[in-house]
């Protein structure tokens, strides 16, 4: 089990987490409910905060990439944290601006925005918009001229560097549908391009090169590639890039093998960025840019977990045995994307030791609706409360109403005490958006 600071077995051999005990969150708020420890996430955030405050005189800023888990909550943390937000759709920006979080601190990523998106994002004068095609450049560009302003942007470039992960979490290498590509020239013609618009003040450059990445040498080499271009730019046309935004990717652990990193253990990567900004800025004659990350996964991903009622539990001869739970794809669709791995217990057993390996199967019409294969667990019984560690991040943000499943409701932990931040869904909020025409009736 993961023996991170947000989790623990009580007394009673159950498991806690944020000082609350699972199994009576299980009664309080039914299940399947997504938990979330507050003080983890918190601590998540500053270390990254801290790191720009102490290395690098403040002159940084930590984005939450909010696509993770996007809700009202989150936003209102971060706010708190004195760190910044990036968004990803109109959606995102508005449960921010909701929340009250300030505008010039949102950053807005999407490989295609959509029309009305960058609209409400000028609106609401949000801080930055990172610009991801030629089309875009020019949807911007008119919009800020209409509402007579000039808009902050960075330009995402793809520096080609292969991270070590899943294939669908990769976002820089050559054939990424993200950024623009240094190697094909794609990211000077950019760049030539968002310097001609007067409505726009390109401000420097961004890159992502993926997820779930434990590597530091994949982010420093990012690093160092995309100070090369700012170098050539400045050369070429004298841009001097103010900002570089180096994204998120930080890994986390999810079940064994992964590297288990303790929460200030995560301050060492930004570190290595940092060193790395000062010694090639140095080494290029550039002028130190303000620097910015946008870790996800890595602030909320161990933080949450989801708890579940085990109902029906199939065995099949020599095959496998299913043990299957009142929740699934509908909540947590990593499995069926990425064949993503987790770690589970029984919460009300958490301190018994696995006797046997199970697929944990949803409650969803597919035969492909798992949390996971051979996971190790001690002999399931119906009405067990099964926890599964590390799904914080990408989750309820994926969840969906699958065969008109209800999305799970959230709550925070502190102290011991949990109070919602999403609540349940209700057969009501289903039907809200159906329509029955009058032919229909
Ligand atoms: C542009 C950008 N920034 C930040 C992130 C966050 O990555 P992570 O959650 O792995 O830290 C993503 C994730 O897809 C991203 O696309």
């Amino acid at each position: 089990m993961n023996t991170r600071e947000t989790l623990k077995v009580n007394k009673a051999g159950h498991l806690e987490i944020g000082g609350a005990d699972c199994v009576e969150l299980a009664k309080q708020f039914g299940t399947p409910l997504y938990v979330y420890d507050e003080k983890h996430i918190r601590d998540m955030m500053s270390v990254y905060r801290d790191a720009i405050d102490e290395e690098y005189d403040g002159r940084g800023l930590v984005l939450y990439a909010s696509k993770a888990f996007s809700c009202k909550a989150m936003y209102a943390i971060a706010r708190q944290e004195r760190i910044g937000a990036d968004v990803v759709s109109g959606g995102e920006l508005y449960t921010a601006l909701q929340a009250g979080f300030p505008a010039e601190k949102i950053y807005m990523h999407g490989n295609n925005k959509l029309p009305n998106e960058i609209g409400e994002a000028l609106d609401a004068k949000i801080g930055c918009i990172v610009l991801d095609s030629f089309a875009e450049a020019e949807l911007v560009e008119r919009e800020a001229a209409a509402r007579g302003m000039v808009q902050n942007v960075l330009i995402r470039i793809n520096p080609g560097v292969e991270a070590h992960t899943h294939e669908f979490v990769q976002t820089a290498t050559p054939d990424s549908k993200f950024g623009f590509s240094v190697a094909n020239g794609a990211a000077e013609e950019m760049t030539v391009c968002v310097l001609g618009k007067s409505h726009l003040r390109l401000r420097g450059f961004h890159s992502h090169i993926g997820s779930q990445i434990f590597e530091k040498d994949s982010f420093v080499l990012a690093v160092q590639k995309n100070l090369a271009f700012a170098k050539q730019m400045k050369e070429k046309y004298g841009f001097v890039c103010e900002e570089l935004n180096m994204g998120g990717g930080f890994g986390i652990w999810y079940a064994e093998g992964d590297a288990k990193i303790p929460v200030s253990g995560y301050r060492a990567y930004l570190s290595a960025l940092i060193g790395t900004v000062k010694t090639e800025c140095a080494r290029l004659g550039l002028k130190l840019p303000y620097i910015l990350l946008e870790p996800g996964r890595s602030i909320v991903g161990e933080a949450g977990i989801t708890l579940y009622t085990v109902g029906a539990v199939k065995e099949i001869p020599g095959l496998r045995k299913y043990v299957a739970v009142d929740g699934g794809m509908f909540d947590n669709p990593r499995y069926c994307l990425y064949r993503s791995r987790y770690t589970a217990l029984l919460a009300n057993r958490a301190d018994e030791a696995p006797t046997e390996l199970v697929s944990l199967a949803g409650k969803c019409c597919e035969s492909g609706d798992l949390i996971g294969v051979d996971m190790p667990l001690p002999k399931a019984e119906r009405g067990d409360i099964v926890a599964v560690l590390s799904t914080g991040a990408y989750n309820y943000s994926m969840a969906s109403n699958y065969n008109r499943n209800l999305i799970p409701p959230a709550v925070l932990v502190k102290d011991g005490r949990a109070e919602y931040i999403v609540r349940p869904q209700t057969y009501e909020d289903l039907v809200r958006g159906d329509a029955l025409p009058d032919s229909l009736k």
